[in-house]
């Protein structure tokens, strides 16, 4: 049996091509008949090798999880954007390729993102979640987390229900 390395880490700019691939993988596989097919396809290539190395750059955090020297997921977090929710800190994106979930890895890399926002003097964590992405509501309850208000998102004329999951 051969042991992998799980390392979780701040994403450097080398890492913007393996981020942008697990990005696009990750939301094909969570949003593809969720999202209208014309809106997914563009925000997946906006989201290319050089948004990715931007973003790095800037000042916002990335993480991301290694699995034998492989990036197997990203998340990204700074401060809560919605004003009416108290909680300070907020996980914008927690994505793991298709391959890589189920195995606790998605626990692995929201403990450390929680601990990132702690460390930055960040009280309190909100997580958006579109309703119909029944894998990341469960995963959400699971960890803890209370579901206290609900919002929509439009993607192409098309009006989708997301929850706001908060940890105190
Ligand atoms: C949601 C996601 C981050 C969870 O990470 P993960 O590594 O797959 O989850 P874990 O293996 O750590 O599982 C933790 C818990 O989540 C829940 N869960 C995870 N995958 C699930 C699935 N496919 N179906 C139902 N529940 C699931 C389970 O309750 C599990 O608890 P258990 O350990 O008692 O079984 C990951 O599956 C993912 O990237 N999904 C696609 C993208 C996405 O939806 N991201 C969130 C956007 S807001």
């Amino acid at each position: 049996m051969t042991t992998l390395t799980v390392d979780i880490r701040k994403a450097e700019p080398r890492d913007a091509e393996a981020i942008a691939d697990v990005h696009h993988e990750a939301w094909r596989g969570a949003y593809a008949g969720i999202i209208p097919h014309r809106a997914l396809n563009a925000m997946i290539s906006r989201r290319g090798r050089d948004w990715w190395a931007h973003a790095i750059e800037r000042a916002s955090s990335v993480l991301v999880i290694e699995v034998g020297g492989q990036v197997a997921g990203y998340a990204t977090l700074g401060r809560n954007r919605a004003r009416e929710l108290r909680q300070q800190g907020e996980i914008y994106e927690l994505y793991l390729r298709p391959e890589c979930q189920g195995i606790g890895l998605g626990s692995r890399l929201f403990a450390a993102a929680r601990d990132k926002l702690d460390a930055h003097g960040l009280k309190g964590l909100v997580v958006w979640a579109l309703e119909e992405n029944a894998n990341a509501l469960s995963f959400y309850a699971g960890a803890g987390g209370r579901d206290v208000a609900e919002g929509v998102e439009v993607f192409d004329q098309k009006a989708l229900r997301k929850i706001a999951f908060v940890w105190d």
